[in-house]
């Protein structure tokens, strides 16, 4: 047993814990329990347990609080109709893991560790998933450099902790149509950077952007490539997709300075099985305004693990402004909500073998 469990001596009561689960929008109500794990050079993975969720100690000298060494992900854990809980291709989430830590020269979590580490912190925490439609776990492993060192290299000891947070939308107010703030000055990621790794960086980086999407009166911002600044990349934290009047499907490739997103994988992995036409290609925010403007892209939506789908439903640049179809949530879109969450909860064929019970 690689995470013995370790009891929370004071969990929070059943009736204290309803409350909290009545509404709690995204990332601010916590479990009782984590999971914790060490990395040594010497050691190598050891001293892994699911304990009571409780501040640590950390010495400020440690090399995340300086150089930012720190990776993560992010998975729901869901509630099945006959009560089980079940994960959503948790193995991908274990796979980006590594290809992170490889990106920030960190060691690698075998993905046993991984799944093992999640999935008892679930059944430790089974009371905290909510039972409301839209209700989930949300699950945030990350592996941050705790060695006490000021030089610059890569860490010879880190900590790896997964969090469990109960999740109802992302969105304050519930799901609706997100208006985007088209970033013509900041970028996100550059070729050769760390743009399809998950690490803090790119999001400390993405805030000023997101900052003043805001003042302009806007949900999210929206990233163009760093050379020309003329291709759509993705959002701060979902991927983006196009649906066109003619039935096309795209989304931007990756290329390298985009978060390959497992949503966006099992969307295109739905899209092509039900016939449509799919295209990993990149598309010019030029482009954007014009084929919206015409007629010819009917609907756009992010989509994340977090965001699931959302319809996009006005996009704004410094000198333009442009409504993307109806402006609300358009068929394609509601089609791929509908598709993923019923695969995800239990109530739809699994044809792909995504949805992995916890036993
Ligand atoms: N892009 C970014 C920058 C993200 O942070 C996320 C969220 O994890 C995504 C895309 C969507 O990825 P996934 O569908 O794996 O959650
Ligand atoms: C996710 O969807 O899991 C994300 O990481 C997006 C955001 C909350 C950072």
């Amino acid at each position: 047993m690689s995470f013995p469990f370790v009891p929370n001596p004071s969990p929070v009561s059943a009736q204290e814990r309803a409350g909290r689960l009545v509404d709690p929008g995204f990332g601010r109500v916590f479990t009782d329990h984590m999971a914790t794990l060490r990395w040594s050079e010497a050691a190598g993975w050891h001293d892994g347990r699911i304990c009571a969720r409780a501040p640590f100690q950390i010495d400020p000298a440690s090399a995340v609080l300086h150089y930012a060494q720190e990776i993560f992900e992010g998975l729901k854990a869901y509630r099945l109709d006959d009560g089980a809980l079940a994960l959503f291709r948790p193995e991908q989430n274990a796979r980006r893991f590594q290809r992170s830590a490889r990106r920030l020269a960190m060691p690698e979590l075998p993905e046993d560790l991984f799944l093992q580490s999640i999935e008892a912190l679930v059944r430790a925490d089974a009371d905290w998933v909510p039972g409301q439609e839209g209700g989930s776990l949300y699950l945030r492993p990350f592996l941050i450099a705790s060695e006490v060192f000021l030089g610059v290299k890569p860490a010879s000891e880190y900590l790896y902790v997964v969090l469990a947070s109960s999740a109802g939308s992302y969105w304050k107010g519930g799901a609706r149509a997100i208006s985007l703030w088209v970033s013509h000055d900041y970028t996100r990621a550059a070729p050769g950077g760390t743009g399809e790794a998950k690490c803090g960086g790119n999001y400390a980086t993405s805030l000023v952007a997101q900052q003043e999407a805001i003042r302009r009166g806007c949900d999210q911002v929206v990233f163009l490539d760093a050379g020309e600044r003329r291709w759509i990349e993705e959002l701060g934290g979902m991927n983006i997709f196009f649906v066109f009047a003619d039935g096309t499907i795209r989304t931007p490739p990756l290329a390298g300075t985009i978060l390959p997103g497992i949503t966006r994988d099992s969307i295109l992995a739905l899209a092509r099985a039900e016939g449509l036409r799919v295209e990993e290609e990149p598309y010019a925010i030029a482009d954007w305004r014009a084929d919206a403007e015409s007629g010819r892209l009917t609907e756009s939506f992010a989509c994340g693990t977090a965001a699931v789908v959302t319809p996009i439903g006005r996009v704004a640049g410094p000198d333009y402004g442009f409504t993307v179809g109806t402006g609300a949530t358009g068929q394609v879109t509601q089609h791929f909500l509908d598709r993923l969450t019923a695969i995800q909860r239990g109530r739809a064929p699994d044809a792909h073998g995504w949805v992995q019970r916890i036993g």
